[in-house]
């Protein structure tokens, strides 16, 4: 699938770069990563390949995608990002919220994962319901990740590893509290914890857990438990294509 990147000018690029470090800023003044990562994949998550719509297009400010049940907090997380977007006009908000995400990836000790601008902001924000329900296993993952998205196997359990920030906020979604024991550090212990059972004060939805049972998931769990490495090289390809889904296609 080869990409063709549309150019952006030099005001742009600079711009781009200025707004990198305000982010860095924000999310070191607020150990808000994890929610800036989570807006990040929500934005991008909503593709769908057949009808091209959804994606990571900017549509996370209306009010309508906010108020979409998986959505739940998200607007905490528009409203804090608000005073840097206004301070760089001329950056769309499809790339300045996927360019969070990045930066909550990386300031976090994550991988560097790449990014290009030229995203546009589309009117019309996707449909309710393309969000995948934590309730639910491997069948329906990749319903949402690959029949849907267009994402591997390998993609999918790559992003899970995205859960090794933050944490579950019963008001927001139901379910309460952090996958590991460092959520404001990027790191494989997601994929250790897996492994290791549940435990007291720690948390494993049913769409985590889920990776356990599946023979072609549970193997990647395993080698990303082992190998961090691995789930870094891994994880920065699958969030640098979930990132643009629906953009630059040839
Ligand atoms: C595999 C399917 C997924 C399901 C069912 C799922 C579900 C959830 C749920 C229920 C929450 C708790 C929200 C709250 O109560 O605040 C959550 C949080 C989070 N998710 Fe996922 N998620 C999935 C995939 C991903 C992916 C692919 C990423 C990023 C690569 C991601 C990143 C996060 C982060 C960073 C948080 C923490 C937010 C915070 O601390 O405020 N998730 N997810």
């Amino acid at each position: 699938m080869g990409k063709s990147y549309p150019t952006v000018n030099e005001e742009y690029k600079k711009a781009v770069e200025k707004c990198k470090r305000k982010l860095r800023g924000l999310i070191a003044e607020k150990n808000c990563a994890p929610l800036m990562l989570r807006i990040a994949w929500h934005s991008a998550g909503t593709y769908d390949v057949k009808t091209k719509t959804g994606g990571p297009f900017g549509t996370m400010k209306h009010a309508a995608e906010l108020s979409h049940g998986a959505n739940n907090g998200l607007d905490i997380a528009v409203r804090l990002l608000q005073p840097i977007k206004d301070q760089f006009p001329i950056i769309t908000y499809a790339d300045f919220y996927q360019l969070a995400g990045v930066v909550a990836v990386e300031i976090t000790g994550g991988p560097e994962v790449p990014f290009h601008p030229g995203r546009e902001d589309k009117p019309q924000p996707p449909p309710e319901g393309r969000l995948p329900d934590a309730t639910k296993g491997c069948d329906h993952l990749r319903q949402v990740f690959s029949v849907q998205m267009g994402l591997s196997d390998k993609d999918i359990v790559a992003l899970s590893g995205g859960h090794t920030l933050g944490r579950c906020h019963k008001e927001r979604s139901g379910f309460e509290g952090a996958w590991t024991p460092n959520p404001l550090i990027f790191d494989n212990s997601y994929f250790k914890e897996l492994l290791s059972g549940e435990k007291e004060g720690l948390l494993q939805l049913p769409s985590d857990k889920a990776l356990l049972c599946d023979p072609a998931f549970r193997p990647l769990v395993e080698k990303y438990a082992a190998n961090e490495d691995a789930f870094f090289e891994d994880y920065a390809e699958a969030h640098l294509k979930l990132s643009e889904l629906g953009f630059a296609e040839a």
